[in-house]
């Protein structure tokens, strides 16, 4: 899927609905043409973000915008996680699912909210203890042979749970979309960021900025981080934000970072300034010094 291994970056709807500028239809629509016109043609979705509503929102927003617009968009969307919500009857607490009809029956529900016939990229949200990984395997190829997925990948799955589904099928996992900025280091060792870079699986940054702890966080890491950001700005043409860098630093991983901003002009600055900055070695690692507050060895 090399049209997403060179997406700058995502749009995450996650926090649409409370969005400045994305909490209605025509808001983000608005959203969705920014987006396209910086070349972030990829959407990340989840059927439980607001319990639905951020998928119903686009599908709505989607007809607002011109067919040609319209067909650009790709669209991720992921489906597994389970809690008591109105649109979840019967469910009373957290749990995770991944049994063949429960996949097939949420990706028609996310097909028709959406509005479209082809969701690209289709994610198992988080692991399920209870998986079982042959019945799960068959489920994706029967939605892959259907022409309802494009692309099926995974989230928040460690290296031995990305082995032991791919083990069941030739379906090639098209991405792992996990937890990953300055904050949140744990895949730059335990094996997920080498998994994908060997099997060519795109690596997806969720909460990149950490969700605000970067920007506004009052802890010590974040007090440290965000001064060594601001005096490291100003060594580039523009000045570009802290947030701009960590985007940057995510991009020279290799990692595509899915931005959760609800504010137009703030997606443009930050897709504009990191793609504009080129980070060497040295910039890269006093990034992680200054988030770890410790050299590396
Ligand atoms: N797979 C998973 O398990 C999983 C889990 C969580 C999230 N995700 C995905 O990842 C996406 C991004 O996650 P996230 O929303 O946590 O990302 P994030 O970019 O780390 O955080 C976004 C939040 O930070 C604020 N923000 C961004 N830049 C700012 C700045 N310069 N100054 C002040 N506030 C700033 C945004 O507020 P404004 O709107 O005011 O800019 C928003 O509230 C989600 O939308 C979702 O698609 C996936």
């Amino acid at each position: 899927m090399s049209d997403l291994q060179d997406a700058p970056a995502i749009w995450g709807t996650m926090r649409a609905r409370q969005g400045r500028d994305t909490a209605n239809a025509n808001g983000f629509a608005r959203m969705l043409e920014a987006c396209l016109d910086l070349g972030v043609h990829w959407i990340d979705h989840a059927d439980i973000y607001d319990d639905g509503e951020v998928e119903i929102l686009h599908g709505e927003a989607a007809q607002a915008l011109a067919p040609g617009a319209r067909a650009q968009l790709r669209l991720i969307t992921k489906c597994g996680v389970r809690f008591a919500a109105p649109r979840q009857p019967g469910v009373r607490l957290h749990h995770y699912r991944s049994d063949a009809a429960y996949l097939t029956r949420q990706a028609e529900t996310s097909l028709q909210r959406l509005g479209v016939e082809r969701i690209d990229l289709y994610l198992l949200h988080r692991p399920d203890y209870l998986m079982q990984a042959e019945e799960t395997a068959k489920a994706m190829e029967a939605l892959v042979e259907s022409g309802k997925v494009a692309r099926f990948g995974v989230s928040n799955f460690s290296t031995f749970q990305v082995d032991a589904l791919t083990a069941r099928t030739d379906l090639k996992l098209a991405a792992n979309q996990v937890e990953l900025s300055p904050f949140h280091t744990a895949p730059l060792d335990n094996g997920q960021l080498d998994q994908a870079r060997a099997t060519d699986m795109a690596f997806l940054a969720w909460s990149p900025l950490a969700g605000r702890r970067l920007p506004a966080g009052e802890d010590e890491t974040a007090r440290r981080l965000r001064h060594t950001l601001e005096a490291m700005g100003t060594r580039f043409d523009g000045d570009p934000g802290p947030d701009s860098l960590v985007l940057a630093w995510l991009r020279t991983l290799g990692a595509i970072p899915i931005l959760g901003t609800g504010r137009i002009d703030r997606l443009q600055r930050q897709v504009r300034e990191m793609r504009a900055l080129t980070l060497d070695a040295q910039d890269w690692y006093e990034i992680l010094e200054a988030a770890r507050g410790a050299r590396v060895p």
